[in-house]
């Protein structure tokens, strides 16, 4: 079965837009995944077409109603039924590599993009949706974190990346250097812009690039990210600086 994501969206026209494109693009091409959008407000009742109305309890912006929302939900479940439903929201839990993978493993998803204050949470409640944040930041509107999420997932499926490996040494792959960040890479030309590339990488000995890159990696993640650092610590079972 291909791999398949429903977007539900008030702006249907934006997909797959960039995802039409490259990597993602050829795999859509190639029918290894689908994707079809639905438009919100197509499945609003009344003359004006509503979707949002005023919060209950006041305050400021518009609340995207349950029963509109709810609808769009049923009919991308009968396109395609078992795929678990995700809200993009910044208050979700924050998307991570294991999420992506989980995500992989299923038949597909179905993404509610979420615009103005966001939905009535009795739809979130109803429909068991799991709530995903891309960052601590807030968009206008959810559809370039669905293809955030998209991108990720698509990627990871059998066949996309042309080296079935190089999935597997990058950072938060499980198989690769577990918590680390990527150390750093570098081509032709061996020198440019009076910059020389690292010697060792030059040397053709395996074992001592190997090592080198294991340094530099740990050297990166404990500078900028010590909450990976930290689990990398934990999980390696260590309890020391990073490699010189
Ligand atoms: N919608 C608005 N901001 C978002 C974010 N940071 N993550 C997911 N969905 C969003």
């Amino acid at each position: 079965m291909t791999w398949h994501a429903s977007v539900l969206t008030l702006f249907p026209e934006m997909f797959p837009g960039p995802l039409g494109q490259s990597l993602a693009g050829k795999a859509l091409r190639d029918g290894r995944w689908a994707i079809d959008s639905f438009d919100i407000r197509s499945f609003a009742t009344d003359r004006h077409r509503t979707v949002d109305d005023t919060p209950f309890g006041g305050g400021a912006g518009m609340v995207m109603r349950p029963d509109v929302v709810d609808a769009a939900i049923a009919a991308a479940l009968a396109a395609g039924p078992d795929r678990p439903a995700v809200y993009l929201t910044p208050r979700g839990r924050p998307l991570d590599q294991a999420m992506v993978r989980d995500f992989v493993a299923g038949p597909g998803l179905i993404l509610l993009c979420g615009r103005y204050e966001g939905v009535d949470q009795r739809v979130i409640e109803a429909r068991g949706l799991r709530e995903v944040s891309i960052g601590d930041y807030v968009l206008s509107g959810g559809e370039p974190a669905a293809m955030v999420l998209l991108d990720a997932c698509v990627r990871l499926l059998p066949g996309v990346m042309g080296a079935a490996a190089s999935g597997e040494e990058e950072s938060f792959s499980p198989k690769g250097r577990e918590c680390l960040l990527e150390y750093p890479h570098y081509t032709r030309p061996a020198e440019w812009q009076g910059r020389a590339v690292p010697p060792v990488l030059l040397s053709g000995h395996h074992a001592e690039v190997a090592r080198w890159r294991q340094a530099e990696a740990e050297r990166i993640t404990c500078e900028r990210r010590p909450d990976l650092w930290a689990r990398h610590i934990e999980t390696a079972g260590r309890d020391r600086a990073p490699a010189a």
